[in-house]
C-alpha cells in the first residue's frame, strides 16, 4: 500500500491531540493516519489527495442499527403521522417478512443499506438481529450481518414472537438461539421495555449472553422510565440506548459509570415522540453516542447526517457536541478506540465535506455534503 497525502484541508477535525486544524494536511500509511500538521510543513508521500479547501471530519461510527429485515411498514409510518402511537407492534410484521425472505434477499438489503450509509459518511455500523427470532433465522442473520461488519449484535430478545411463551422464549434466547448466534455476534442487546422484556428477563439473557462471550448493550428508556439504563449500568454494558425518558437517578448513573448514552432522534423523529434530554446528559458528564437506529419500524434512515441536524435542532446539543457523538462518541458506544477520530495511529476512516467546515452539517440540513469518504485509506465513496 502506498502512502497518500491529503492535502489542501480546509478545516480538519481530529478529535484527538491537535484539535481542530486549519489549512491542515494528514498522511495515511497502511491504512492509518501517520501524520497531521499544516500544509506548509507536510512531508513526501507516493500519491496525494488535494480536497480544495474543503473539511475533513472522522468518518461517522453508527453504533446501533437493525439492517438485516425485508419489507417495508410504510403504511404503519403513515398511520402514525396521522396520529396511531408507536409501541413496537409492528416488529412482528417485519419478522414475518424477513423469516420470509431468502438469503439473497437479506444479504441484498443490508449490502444496499450499508452502501447508503456509507455515501453519507457512515465508516462503522454495528448491525442487530431481532427480526429472526427463532434459532435458525437468529444464527442467519447475524451470518449475513458479520459480511458486513465486524460490529454484530444479537437480540433474540427484541419481543416475544406470537404465541411463544415468554418463559420459554427467555430459556431459548439464553440457551440454543445464543449458542447458534455466537460465532457470529460481538455483543448481546435486549428491548427491556413494558410489552417486550421485564428487567429480570432483561438481566438473565445479557448476563447469559456475556457468560458467552458478548458485550452488553440496552434499548433502555425508550417508551417508558423503566429500569433499563439501570439495568445497563449495573451490567457494565457498552450503551443504554434510547434513553428517551430519564430520571435525575438514570442520569446519575450513567454519569458515575463507563456506559455511553446513545441518542436516537431519528426514531422520535419518526414516531412523533418527544427527544430525549441530551443537555441534561451532557451538562452531567455523560458519554453521549448519536446513531440513526435505521430500522423499518421506528427510524428507517440511514443518515448521520440527519441525526446530528436533528440533535442540534431538537435536543440543543453544540454542533461540536453533535460531530463529537456522531464519530467518538459511538466508538466510546462500541469500545473501540482505533476510530471515530484521526489522531496519528487512528485507522484512516475519513470523510471530506462538500463544505467550507462540520457546521454545515446542521446548518445545511437534508443537503448531500459528502464528498469523498476513505475507509482504512481506501476510497469507499468518490464524487
Ligand atoms: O430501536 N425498540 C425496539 N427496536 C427498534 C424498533 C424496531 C421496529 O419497530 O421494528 C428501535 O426503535
Ligand atoms: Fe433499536
Amino acid at each position: 500500500m502506498t502512502s497518500l497525502l491529503v492535502t489542501n484541508i480546509g478545516e480538519l477535525t481530529t478529535h484527538g491531540p491537535q484539535g481542530t486544524v486549519q489549512h491542515a494536511s494528514l498522511v495515511i500509511d497502511e491504512g492509518r493516519v501517520a501524520w497531521v500538521g499544516g500544509a506548509s510543513h507536510q512531508p513526501p508521500t507516493d500519491a496525494r489527495l488535494d480536497v480544495d479547501g474543503r473539511a475533513v471530519i472522522p468518518g461517522f461510527v453508527d453504533s446501533h442499527a437493525h439492517l438485516v429485515f425485508a419489507g417495508s411498514r410504510a403504511v404503519e409510518f403513515a398511520a402514525r403521522m396521522a396520529g396511531e402511537p408507536y409501541t413496537g407492534g409492528g416488529i412482528r410484521t417485519t419478522v414475518a417478512a424477513t423469516r420470509a425472505a431468502s438469503d439473497e434477499t437479506l444479504r441484498a438489503n443490508v449490502d444496499r443499506l450499508v452502501a447508503e450509509a456509507g455515501r453519507q459518511g457512515t465508516t462503522t455500523i454495528e448491525i442487530k438481529s431481532g427480526y429472526g427470532l427463532t434459532v435458525e433465522d437468529e444464527a442467519r442473520s447475524l451470518r449475513i450481518a458479520v459480511e458486513f461488519s465486524p460490529e454484530t449484535t444479537f437480540l433474540g430478545a427484541h419481543v416475544v414472537p406470537a404465541g411463544t411463551d415468554p418463559d420459554d422464549y427467555v430459556r431459548l434466547v439464553c440457551g440454543d438461539m445464543l449458542t447458534a448466534a455466537r460465532p457470529y455476534a460481538r455483543w448481546a442487546d435486549v428491548f427491556c421495555e413494558r410489552g417486550a422484556f421485564d428487567l429480570d428477563q432483561s438481566r438473565e439473557i445479557l448476563r447469559a449472553g456475556k457468560a458467552a462471550g458478548l458485550g452488553a448493550r440496552v434499548h433502555a428508556n425508550q417508551l417508558t422510565a423503566g429500569g433499563g439504563v439501570q439495568l445497563a449500568v449495573e451490567l457494565d454494558a457498552a450503551s443504554a440506548d434510547h434513553c428517551t425518558h430519564l430520571s435525575g437517578a438514570d442520569i446519575k448513573a450513567l454519569a458515575g459509570s463507563p456506559t455511553v448514552a446513545t441518542l436516537l432522534p431519528g426514531a422520535e423523529f419518526s414516531t412523533r415522540s418527544p427527544y430525549p434530554d441530551a443537555r441534561a446528559l451532557l451538562d452531567a458528564g455523560v458519554t453521549v453516542a448519536l446513531a440513526t437506529d435505521c430500522n423499518p419500524g421506528s427510524s428507517y434512515t440511514t443518515s448521520m447526517p440527519f441525526c446530528i441536524a436533528l440533535a442540534v435542532r431538537e435536543m440543543r446539543m453544540t454542533p461540536a457536541e453533535a460531530l463529537w457523538s456522531a464519530t467518538l462518541g459511538g466508538a466510546r458506544a462500541l469500545r473501540r478506540d482505533d476510530i471515530g477520530h484521526l489522531s496519528v495511529g487512528a485507522r484512516a476512516d475519513l470523510t471530506v465535506l462538500d463544505a467550507p467546515s462540520f457546521l454545515h452539517l446542521a446548518y445545511r440540513p437534508g443537503v448531500p455534503l459528502v464528498h469523498t469518504v476513505l475507509r482504512n485509506g481506501e476510497p469507499l465513496c468518490t464524487p
